[in-house]
């Protein structure tokens, strides 16, 4: 039995946290809810029982074993080391600490095995990498994969719950012949897309909002260094173009990967029916393949459309669909706590 707190509860991964202990019955002596000054002494309710969210503190992780933080990089910077400086092991949803080499960086069905080096601290992935992840590796332990390009479409819960409501409130504003005034969302989101917004650089404010000397936002970069962290492999070649969508909370993947040893469309589905937490979802005399509301809410990654493509050597095609807080943050948290 632990005594857990989670860092940025009343966000929208905060929230699913919640869900996700009591729906899965993790083994908790106590729960400590953590966020900003704004929410302190708001009350939330726990399996029946009103938890009040306190302040996030240096002095918060006494007595506390686990950490699930989720309110940003730079709040994760200041306070995670007094976490574990109380104790406590955390694991981080924040990029903040992704690409330590101090800091394992884990998806349960791919490397375990890191957990075990930690230190005190463990990093969640990016919620566009995790997705990517769970159909990519048994393809790569089974066929060896030479590369990967990806597109995405992805969810406005990646930046947090208050995009959520603006995407959702732009919406009914425009509908309406009416104006909105945005606070978090850069662009017009309700009708429009737009290239991930992720700053290049974390930690500066004068390349907040512009991309890297590559061209790459900082979205894209981070499905190419994770994932060579996450499989222990810099030599496999990742490329990606990640794209926000006016969606509340699934991301969509288009994946293109170039296999290195040869093999049929039907092993792949063979491959991927058996890949954990992966589910083949589709109906191809129907038109229907996975969207993100049919991932919206669920565990699963549900992948379809496999097919070759036709313009190169051993290389296909795949569409993948995941949520986004689900999997791609506090699924793949509480999967690693459980571990722990
Ligand atoms: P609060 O609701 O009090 O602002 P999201 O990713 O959905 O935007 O959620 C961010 C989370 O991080 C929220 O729980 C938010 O709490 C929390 N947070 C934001 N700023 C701070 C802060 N300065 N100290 C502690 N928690 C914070």
């Amino acid at each position: 039995m632990k005594n857990v707190a989670i860092v940025g509860a009343t966000g929208a991964v905060g929230q699913e946290l919640l869900g996700l202990l009591a729906e899965r019955n993790f083994p908790l002596k106590s729960l400590r809810l953590l966020a900003s000054s704004r929410s302190a002494g708001k009350k939330i309710k726990f399996k029946g029982e009103d938890i009040t969210v306190q302040e996030l503190r240096h002095d918060s992780f006494e007595g506390i074993d686990l950490v699930l933080s989720s309110a940003g990089g730079s709040l994760s910077k200041e306070y995670m080391p007094s976490a574990v400086k109380a104790g406590a092991v955390v694991v981080d949803n924040t990029s903040y600490f992704r690409m330590n080499p101090d800091v394992p960086l884990v998806v349960p069905e791919v490397n375990p095995q890191d957990i075990k080096k930690h230190k005190g601290i463990i990093a969640n992935p990016n919620c566009s990498t995790i997705i990517m992840l769970l159909p990519l590796y048994p393809l790569y332990k089974a066929f060896g994969v030479e590369r990967i390009h990806a597109c995405t479409y992805q969810a406005a819960s990646g930046a947090g719950a208050t995009a959520m409501e603006e995407l959702r409130l732009e919406s009914l504003a425009l509908a309406n012949g009416k104006t909105f005034q945005r606070s978090v969302i850069p662009h017009q989101y309700a009708f429009n897309l737009f290239p991930h917004n992720s700053p290049y650089n974390d930690g500066s404010p004068e390349k907040a909002s512009s991309f890297a000397p590559t061209g790459y936002c900082e979205e894209e970069w981070k499905m190419v260094a994770e994932t060579h962290k996450i499989f222990g492999d810099s030599n496999l070649r990742v490329n990606a173009t990640c794209v926000r969508v006016p969606i509340l909370r699934a991301h969509s993947e288009a994946l293109n990967i170039r296999l290195s040893k040869k093999a049929s469309v039907a092993e792949i589905y063979d491959v991927l029916r058996n890949a954990p937490g992966v589910e083949v979802m589709e109906e191809p005399s129907k038109n229907r393949w996975p969207m993100p509301i049919d991932a919206t809410g669920k565990d699963p990654i549900l992948v379809g459309r496999v097919r070759i493509d036709q313009s190169q050597e051993n290389a296909f095609d795949i569409w993948v669909v995941g949520d986004q807080i689900r999997k791609g943050a506090a699924l793949n948290a509480i999967q690693i706590a459980e571990l722990i």
